[in-house]
């Protein structure tokens, strides 16, 4: 029988019921989403599948020793008890990193620190030398949770963070993470069998990621990860993973994509980076003014992140935008579903369309919503 391992991935907050779909059809069992993750377990090969795979995630982070604690002694021991040398070797760089919910100890930094104490006096009996630390790009990354009660250690998987495709180029300015983009783009409930339009593109995250949807690529298939620092790494079995994969790909994307974008420079940005990924050929760029632009096909799904501002004439000139973009929504995107993401509250008031749907999700620490417009000819219009 295959050993089961136990997994958390954390995502952005809001996106835990679709990344719980995500790893459902990877073949995760005993799927338990959490606020800022999803807990879930399998075998060793589900893991490989995950990194490589999931658009949505995080991280894969796997789970070594959870029990209750009182003191740092406590975490200590429950670090001490783990056989690190037998999970990768003392030439690997470490960093330790500790997050705490309700922790009633006074410093999170001095757990981290004995923690490391922990995995290193671990080296040190076993083989007389200790690991070095890198805080920049260390090779292993350990993370501890803590609760009021309870601790859980972990080793991540995946090395840099999943939203890392490996693909981007240029930012253009203000791009979203690549597994935020890709997490609404599930939200939208859009599955590369419709149209697809960003026509505030920036540097074209959205389209990327829609891209490699449309394509059937692997989100990690340009990039490494810590589980092959790991002692237990199969060479043949990831290979196989990645040969499968790289199998599945298609030549053509199921469906249109079309953005564009007012500013040439971000507009070079997103070509740079649709090349990069490999799919500039699955995507139609146009620099088109947002509130003249015509829909570029029959019915389908726009999502887009509108400029926001946080200074006066930011606002003030957001004021003026927003209802604009209500308006050509209407006239101009009969039938098409709309999605806006957006760290401005006010813009579900400003763009005078009712929306269908409300989506809280985070940013990193900032509260943002996903507003659905359907767009029905002749309806939609809030009273002024
Ligand atoms: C927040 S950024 C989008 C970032 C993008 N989602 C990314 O990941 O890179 C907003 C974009 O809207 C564009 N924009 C602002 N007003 C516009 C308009 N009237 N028509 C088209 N694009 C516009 C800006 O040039 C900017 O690239």
């Amino acid at each position: 029988m295959k050993q089961v391992f136990h997994y958390f991935a954390p995502c952005p907050r809001g996106l835990e019921t679709v990344l719980a779909q995500e790893l459902a059809e990877l073949g995760a069992l005993g799927i338990a989403p959490t606020d800022g993750g999803v807990a879930f377990h399998g075998d060793w090969q589900l893991m490989y599948r995950a990194n490589l795979h999931s658009r949505i995630a995080s991280r894969i982070l796997w789970r070594l020793v959870e029990r209750s604690y009182r003191s740092e002694d406590d975490i200590y021991k429950a670090a001490r008890s783990i056989e690190w040398p037998e999970l990768f070797p003392v030439s690997c760089t470490i960093k330790v990193a500790v997050t705490g919910v309700g922790c009633k100890l006074r410093s999170l930094d001095f757990i981290a620190l004995k923690v490391k104490d922990a995995v290193c006096d671990s080296f040190r009996a076993a083989c007389d030398e200790r690991p070095s630390v890198d805080t920049a790009k260390p090779d292993i990354r350990v993370h501890v949770f803590l609760t009021d009660r309870q601790q859980t250690i972990y080793i991540d998987t995946s090395g840099e963070a999943l939203f890392k495709r490996g693909y981007r180029r240029e930012t253009g300015g203000a791009p979203l993470r690549e597994n935020l983009a890709a997490g609404i783009l599930r939200l939208a409930g859009w599955k590369a069998d419709e149209p697809l339009l960003d026509p505030m593109c920036g540097s074209g995250t959205f389209l990327v990621e829609a891209a490699l949807i449309a394509k059937r690529m692997a989100p990690g298939r340009w990039r490494n990860f810590a589980f092959e620092h790991f002692k237990q790494f199969d060479a043949i079995v990831w290979n196989e993973t990645k040969q499968l994969s790289f199998a599945a790909e298609l030549p053509n994307a199921t469906c249109a994509i079309y953005g564009s974008d007012d500013t040439p420079e971000v507009l070079a940005a997103a070509r740079a980076n649709l090349t990069a990924a490999e799919v500039g050929d699955a995507v139609v760029l146009e620099e088109a003014d947002a509130l003249e632009r015509n829909a570029p096909s029959q019915p389908g799904v726009l999502v887009c992140n509108p400029p926001y501002g946080i200074r006066l004439e930011e606002q003030t000139w957001l004021d003026a935008l927003y209802p604009m973009l209500g308006n050509a929504l209407k006239q101009r995107f009969a039938g098409w579903r709309a999605y806006y993401f957006t760290a401005d509250l006010r813009l579900a008031k400003l763009i005078r369309l009712s929306a269908s749907k409300r989506t809280v999700l985070f940013n990193g620490a900032l509260e943002c919503r996903l507003f659905e417009y359907r767009m029905v000819a002749g309806t939609n219009r809030k009273p002024t």
